[in-house]
């Protein structure tokens, strides 16, 4: 009889735990420093080895957090908005490519649609604009795609919104802006 109230209850838990972790949205968390993005891991299983250092060494770090589930990783920005959500990478190298694939489509949407957006996407100075704030859980990555009006030039030459990108930037550009 309590085992059905028992899960109900631990799948409520989960589901609340998840809805708070909302892309765009800042909190503090502890272990965090001002100024340097943070990887962030569940306690357990245990983080990939060497991981601490190659991120130390790209100007990030690690945070672990009992808030993490399990399995899961959160990359945080230096002022702890919460900018990326997806599976624990596995290895070292995966980890400093999970940070670096958000600064690479971070700089290009300074570059490129900063000027309309804001910095932080949140401007609507511009006619017609809407903030892209936290449009990264209003819809996943492949509307935010077909959003950006993506056109096939030649491989690995693509224009969206009519900048021009290649196929590993394009992928970068709606890691960041879903993280807006
Ligand atoms: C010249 C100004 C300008 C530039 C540059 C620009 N945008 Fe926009 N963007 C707009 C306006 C205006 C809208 C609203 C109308 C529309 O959807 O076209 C918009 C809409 C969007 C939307 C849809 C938002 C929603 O909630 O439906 C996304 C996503 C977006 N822009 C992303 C980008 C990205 C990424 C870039 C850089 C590659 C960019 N924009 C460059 C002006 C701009």
């Amino acid at each position: 009889m309590t085992r059905p109230a028992a899960s109900i209850f631990f799948l409520a838990t989960l589901l609340m735990a998840a809805a708070e972790l909302r892309l765009g949205e800042r909190r503090p968390w502890p272990g965090a420093e001002a100024g340097r993005p943070a990887l962030i891991f569940a306690g357990e299983p245990a983080w990939p080895a060497g991981v601490g250092p190659r991120l130390e060494a790209v100007g990030a770090m690690v945070v672990i957090s009992a808030e993490v589930p399990a399995g899961k990783a959160l990359l945080i920005d230096g002022r702890g908005i919460l900018r990326r959500k997806g599976p624990a990478p596995e290895s070292a190298e995966e980890a400093v490519a999970f940070v670096k694939e958000w600064e690479l489509g971070r700089a290009s949407f300074l570059n490129r649609c900063a000027r309309c957006h804001g910095e932080d996407g949140a401007d609507t100075g511009s006619p017609y604009i809407r903030a892209l704030t936290g449009i990264g859980n209003r819809m996943n990555a492949m509307p935010i795609r077909a959003k950006l009006f993506p056109t096939v030039v030649q491989p690995d030459y693509i224009t969206a919104r009519g900048e021009p990108f290649t196929a590993q930037e394009l992928d970068a550009l709606i890691v960041f802006v879903a993280g807006l």
